[in-house]
């Protein structure tokens, strides 16, 4: 069954609830939340306050968090209290990635580690059998509304052969008329921020996406 988990880095900063409730009562049951340092990457967006809110707001939702971190170790426990589910850090970081993938585990929530564009599927072999999942950037991290970067993909089928069988997610440009090729690729959830926010008729727009 494919995902769709609406980026919501891309709802208007001034009218967050508002854009948020659209989306839901169009059928997501997954909000992606876009943690940003102005460090990792060169831009910023929310912090645990945000996830805390939505998890009171929407209890039912799942909270698919992205961390583009540095130092992610330094803010795991703050995540997993606000309520996330998922927690993804980033494989190009320096702390201890197992490490830190198996504290997110033990904290009872879903561990998903992401790979930058230039980043190979084979780096995060070692690290399959501590994952739920996984998330390609299509694009390079940081701002939504990008144009997805098509030589990403084949990483998705290549972790398959890896003998991964969690969630691929990918991030990042993703829309109506580019989701058959991602979902082609091997897909299973489709991460989609400028997409699913200017949508006119988001639920027509995740049926499209469901039917194919
Ligand atoms: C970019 C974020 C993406 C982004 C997706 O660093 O990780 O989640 O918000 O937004 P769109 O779908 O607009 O590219
Ligand atoms: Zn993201």
């Amino acid at each position: 069954m494919l995902e769709i988990a609406p980026s919501v880095l891309a709802a208007h900063p001034l009218y967050v609830a508002r854009d948020v409730s659209k989306v839901i009562e169009a059928g997501a049951s997954i909000l992606h939340l876009d943690i940003m340092d102005g460090h990792f990457v060169p831009n910023f967006s929310f912090g645990p306050a945000m996830v805390k809110a939505l998890r009171v707001e929407y209890p039912n939702v799942l909270l698919d968090v992205h961390l583009m971190l540095s130092q992610p170790e330094r803010y795991l426990d703050d995540f997993v209290a606000a309520g996330a589910d998922q927690i993804t850090i980033h494989s190009e970081i320096e702390g201890d990635v197992p490490g830190m993938l198996k504290a997110i585990r033990q904290a009872g929530k879903g561990a998903g580690i992401s790979l930058k564009p230039a980043t190979p599927a084979k780096k995060i072999a070692p690290y399959l059998d501590l994952l739920d999942l996984v998330l390609i950037m299509s694009v390079e991290p940081g701002f939504g509304g990008q144009i997805l970067m098509p030589e990403t993909l084949p990483k998705l089928k290549a972790l398959r052969s890896l003998g991964f069988e969690g969630v691929l997610s990918v991030d990042g440009g993703v829309n109506l008329a580019n989701s058959h090729q991602v979902k082609q690729a091997g897909a299973t959830r489709l991460v989609m921020g400028t997409a699913a926010f200017t949508a006119e008729d988001p639920k027509a727009m995740f049926e499209a996406l469901s039917a194919e």
